[in-house]
């Protein structure tokens, strides 16, 4: 059966067992693997490294396009073979392994990973691993579910393992858009004019002398972990729903709106998801991850078009979507994910960018990846790529976290991953905060009045009252500033009352 999906005859007596393939990665090598939200990770070839762990020293480097599914990153972590990991990850015990500092983590834009393997700024990369779907006439590779890092991995490694997997569905084939910018000094711009443009190749091209192995597979991609839409996401949508309206009757935009990002999560999701019962129509989406969502809003027929890197699906949802995907596929492209987040495009297309903080503060300013301040949650991922070059740049959380004992809106936030100079909107279930144009003591007054929960609002007025008799463009008690993360790290709560109403009943 793989003679179909490795369809240059002279490659097929490569074909070898994950552990041998395995063996072609040696200690203290870089490894760029394919893998990108949970999405078409390589499965076989690092189980096996995993395995040969347990009994001969090896430690590598780990480039990825961003998170691993299958518990792969868990098993890696759990082996000690990871000694730096970058760009992207979101697996608890690998998380644990980086906060006590095993791991070394570089927390990346997720667009930039490859310029600097490219210019030779970091790397090199030894060996590629990525799964494929097939390999073609001419030696070309064709991805699965994600195309991530893997096109530039693939050029750029010395050796290619390739993972031919065959539950992978074949109609994945002609999904992709495989473009690598040309090299400096005379880079030229990426002509990417709508999300429907097509500038690449349908496949990988690679030189196929470079293919060292190939190993068949069968094992689908976990699905995502995203929890479906609540009272409070709900509400989440409803305020920017409400923004929308009033600026498409402001003349601002139309109701087909601009090019749409989400980014991970369970709110993100919630909030594209949101957009099916409103007047917008014929939308379209130039994103990194296309989740349940974005079929949804296919399905209801308000979205004309996605383009993005990976597709992360709850399993009820790929149950649905990879068997009707030639039904779906003239409506979608994967890309790079140096091209599907490249700012170039994204300031070009004049995306509407929508990402989840864990905490913002009172000036604007956004922490997406430390919790306290020092713990690091999963990674900046592509949240940065967008917002900064976004037309609208948005940022979305629940007001509060761990039951009401931490506020997400705080006098300064812990740790920065955007700027207040990167974010036009915060909204949370309690409201919206529209911060285009205004000055840090106009932002504050705004965030505290529409954002936080009410169980901490008096807290913040106060503090900044405080902090305004001190004076400045931006006022801070500076020694307070941190306070409440210091109590929640003592006492496990910012506030001696926990937050008890009730989202439900604030969302209204
Ligand atoms: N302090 C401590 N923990 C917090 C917190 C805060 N201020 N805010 C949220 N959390 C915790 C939640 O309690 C939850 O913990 P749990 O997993 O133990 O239940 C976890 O963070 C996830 O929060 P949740 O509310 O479920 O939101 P989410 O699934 O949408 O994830 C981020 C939110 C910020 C973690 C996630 O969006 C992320 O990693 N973003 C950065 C990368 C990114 O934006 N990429 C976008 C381009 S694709």
């Amino acid at each position: 059966m793989h003679q179909d999906r490795v369809r240059r005859s002279d490659l097929r007596d490569l074909v070898v067992s994950a552990e041998e393939a395995a063996r072609l990665i040696k200690d203290g090598m870089t490894v760029g693997m394919s893998g990108f939200t949970r999405a078409g990770e390589a499965k076989a070839v690092p189980m096996a490294l995993a395995e040969r762990a347990r009994t001969e020293p090896l430690k590598i480097t780990l480039i990825t396009g961003a998170s691993l599914g299958n518990d792969l990153d868990k098993t890696l972590a759990e082996a000690h073979v990871l000694a730096r990991r970058l760009p992207f990850q979101s697996d608890p015990a690998l998380r644990k392994a980086i906060n006590n500092g095993e791991v070394m983590f570089i927390d990346q834009h997720l667009s930039e990973t490859v310029e600097l393997l490219r210019s030779r700024q970091m790397g090199p990369v030894d060996i590629a691993v990525i799964e494929a779907v097939a390999i073609t006439e001419e030696g070309g590779i064709v991805p699965t579910t994600s195309v991530g890092n893997s096109a530039s991995f693939a050029i750029l490694a010395e050796k290619v393992i390739v993972e031919i997997n065959l539950s992978q569905p074949a109609a994945l084939e002609g999904l992709h858009d495989i473009y690598i910018p040309t090299h400096r000094p005379a880079r030229e711009p990426i002509p990417i004019v709508a999300p429907q443009s097509r500038i690449g190749l349908p496949f990988i091209p690679v030189d196929p002398g470079k293919i060292a192995a190939i190993v068949i597979t069968t094992k689908l991609d976990s699905s995502s972990s995203v929890l479906p839409p609540d009272a409070e996401t709900r509400a989440i949508a409803g305020h920017l729903t409400e923004f929308f309206l009033h600026e498409v009757k402001k003349g601002r935009l139309t109701e087909r709106l601009q090019p749409l990002q989400a980014g991970i999560g369970t709110i993100a999701n919630a909030v594209l998801h949101g957009l099916i019962d409103t007047p917008f129509h014929n939308l379209t989406m130039y994103s990194e991850v296309l989740q349940d969502s974005t079929f949804d809003l296919f399905d209801a027929g308000k979205l004309d078009f996605a383009s993005g890197s990976s597709i992360t699906l709850s399993a009820a949802k790929y149950q649905v979507v990879l068997p009707e995907l030639p039904r779906y596929k003239q409506r979608l492209i994967l890309r790079p994910q140096e091209i599907s987040n490249h700012p170039e495009v994204v300031r070009r297309l004049g995306i509407i960018g929508i990402n989840t903080a864990l905490e913002f503060d009172i000036y604007g300013n956004i922490n997406s990846t430390h919790v306290g301040g020092t713990h690091m949650m999963n990674g900046i991922g592509g949240s940065g790529d967008f917002a900064r070059n976004a037309y609208l740049s948005v940022f979305v959380t629940k007001s509060t976290a761990k039951d009401g004992f931490v506020s997400s809106v705080v006098p300064m936030v812990s740790h920065v991953d955007h700027t207040e100079h990167d974010v036009d909107l915060v909204v949370t279930e309690i409201g919206l905060a529209d911060l285009r144009g205004l000055a840090p003591r106009e932002r504050a007054r705004l965030i505290i009045a529409n954002c936080a929960h009410p169980a901490y609002r008096d807290a913040l007025s106060d503090y900044y009252r405080r902090a305004l008799a001190r004076g400045g463009h931006t006022p801070h008690v500076i020694e307070e500033a941190l306070s409440w993360h210091a109590k929640l790290r003592e006492c496990g709560s910012m506030q001696s009352e926990p937050a008890s109403v009730s989202a439900q009943s604030l969302a209204g």
